[in-house]
């Protein structure tokens, strides 16, 4: 017998995204919110360098619009700029009333005197942070709030497979009505309906071979919103953090930006800076600037990685500001306040995603998406540091106000049929999966990565195309299991990456190609929208 729920509101995903909506929706609206792995999965919890808000007397809300737009090299929508940065004084308080702990200048000051540290492309110290785990504590105070609250039921360890709309149900209509989840504790399909549905599943930097996102990061809202019908923009914006711990057991882990912030400088591999040749901010030009001079001095001199070093500073300044990254890299050998730190750069956040509007709400009715399986326009063309948990955390609240308003008007869901198991078996041969999955991985590191040209860009449309064929026919046959459905939503996530790279004849922030090194005069989105798409929608 397969499990079935009913609630107001389905959230899939609990990172700050998913749990600002749920927190912000009104106490009497009953709400399930689900997580594929544990409720502090996915990357909020691993966010470092913290958060922009303008809470400096120094700095200004126009300031900040500023700077994010420059970030976004012309691809900001002005409007979401605006909504995000004026929000932002507003979006920290909130957190501080659900517990964040934020490093004050002085622990022992009563007063709201908030420590604010600086990242590439902020013009002011902007950024408020809980030492160097600011995601941690963020997850944290909202979990345990979620946890509390009388009106969210919380199901972990379960995976999202496909929504259910009016349109699969041959029903009149443009309508979300909930989702088929894999149980994975005993592997069924359960059933979930609801009269909302908010999509808050994060990015798909897993689509690289190199990645700062932890195990989970797969696309799989913006690859099941895509199924169902709705566009997806700038997906080309992939971006690649400059500092991730280069060391052959560190799997994933990030240096900060704000290591750069207080001062860090990069070096080549002799000692010697090099950033002052790319660019006038030298280690604070925004992200884009510093990975792509990164990538290019390591092709330069065939090194395998680069240094990051903060070893001038104080040690008691290192570690009482970075104590994480202090001790993770002792744990390697490395002792950061008396030698660098070996860095490469590494896929880190996904610009593009699901188009929604300023209240998070989809192409299809009654679905949402927030934090970063959305597009909501903010990023542009390069997400200004520490602004996508300040977008988690706007929109996340902007899209529970808007049910908040509607939730009477909108009847219950329709019945919807359980999923059919009958026609598939279990498989025995896994290795498919993991053989994908690596070459997935691989291909998109070295033929859409950092620096891209047209051949690469073909080769991996070529290899993607295959892939698709061959994990739809194995999707079709065997029973589901999580590695096959992250698998199934990253190749669809990188054909959208590769389609929206081959479509951008031009060089603009992330999207660098020797074949177009200029840009446009005019900048643009790249749309895709499912009905006008070349390859299978499945
Ligand atoms: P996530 O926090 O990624 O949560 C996704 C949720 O969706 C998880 O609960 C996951 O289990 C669930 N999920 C996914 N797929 C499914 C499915 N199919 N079914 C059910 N559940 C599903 N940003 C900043 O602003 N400042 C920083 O300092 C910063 N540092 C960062 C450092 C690191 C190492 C990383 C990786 C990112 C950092 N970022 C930072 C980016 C920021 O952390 C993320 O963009 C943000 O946390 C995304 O939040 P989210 O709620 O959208 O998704
Ligand atoms: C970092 O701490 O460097 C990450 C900040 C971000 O991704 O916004």
């Amino acid at each position: 017998m397969q499990a079935s729920f009913l609630y107001d509101v389905l959230i899939i995903g609990s990172g700050a995204a998913g749990l600002s909506a749920a927190l912000c929706l009104n106490k009497d609206i009953s709400i399930a919110v689900i997580s594929k792995a544990s409720l502090s999965s996915g990357s909020t919890p691993w966010a470092q360098g913290g958060i922009a808000a303008v809470l400096s007397e120094e700095d200004d809300v126009e300031s900040h619009i500023k700077d994010t737009l420059n970030a976004g090299a012309g691809l900001c929508h002005k409007d979401a700029v605006r909504q995000t940065a004026e929000n932002g004084r507003n979006s920290i308080e909130w957190l501080i009333q659900q517990g964040v702990d934020f490093t004050k200048n002085n622990e022992t000051d009563a007063q709201d005197d908030y420590h604010l540290t600086k990242e590439g492309g902020h013009s002011h110290r902007r950024v408020v942070h809980a030492d160097d785990a600011t995601g941690l504590a963020i997850s944290s105070a909202l979990c345990d709030q979620a946890l509390a609250a009388t009106n969210i039921d919380i199901h972990e360890n379960r995976v999202a497979i496909d929504l259910i709309t009016h349109k699969k149900l041959f029903l009149p209509g443009n309508r979300c009505v909930g989702a088929y989840v894999l149980n994975r504790e005993d592997n069924h399909v359960e059933l979930f309906r609801a009269r909302f549905v908010i999509i808050a599943t994060g990015g798909a930097s897993k689509a690289y071979l190199y990645t700062s996102n932890p195990d989970g990061a797969s696309g799989d809202g913006i690859a099941m919103a895509w199924r169902s019908g709705c566009r997806v923009g700038n997906m080309e914006f992939n971006q690649f953090h400059p500092t991730c711990l280069y060391h052959p057991q560190a799997k994933s882990f990030l240096i900060t930006e704000a290591v750069r912030g207080e001062g860090g400088h990069l070096l080549l591999p002799n000692g010697e800076r090099f950033m002052h040749r790319f660019d006038d901010r030298k280690e604070l030009a925004p992200r884009d600037i510093v990975a792509r001079a990164i990538d290019h001095e390591m092709k330069r001199i065939g090194a395998d990685h680069l240094l990051l070093d903060i070893s001038h500073k104080t040690a008691d300044f290192v570690k009482s500001h970075f104590p994480t990254i202090y001790e993770t890299c002792l744990g390697f050998g490395i002792d950061i306040t008396k030698q660098p730190i070996p860095i490469v750069p590494a896929a880190h956040y996904t610009c593009g995603g699901i188009m929604v509007d300023h209240r998070g709400r989809s192409d299809i009715n009654q679905l949402y998406a927030v934090g970063e399986a959305s597009f909501t326009g903010l990023h542009g063309a390069n997400r200004m540091a520490s602004n996508s948990l300040l977008e988690c955390v706007v929109y996340g609240q902007e899209a529970a106000k808007d049910i908040n308003r509607k939730i009477n008007q909108i009847p219950p869901p329709p019945e919807a049929p359980v999923w059919d198991e009958s026609q598939v078996t279990d498989s025995d041969e896994d290795v498919v999966i993991a053989h994908n999955w690596d070459e997935l991985r691989r291909f998109m590191w070295d033929y859409v990565g950092i620096v891209r040209t047209n051949k690469r860009l073909q080769r991996a449309k070529h290899r993607v195309d295959l892939l698709h064929q061959e994990i739809l026919d194995y999707y079709s046959n065997y029973s589901v299991t999580n590695d096959l459905l992250e698998l199934r939503n990253l190749v669809t996530v990188a054909d959208l990456i590769i389609c929206s790279a081959i479509q951008r004849k031009e060089s603009r922030g992330l999207h660098f190609t020797l074949d177009y090194p200029e840009a446009f005069e005019m900048a643009s989105d790249t749309i895709l929208t499912p009905t006008n798409y070349s390859t299978r929608d499945w």
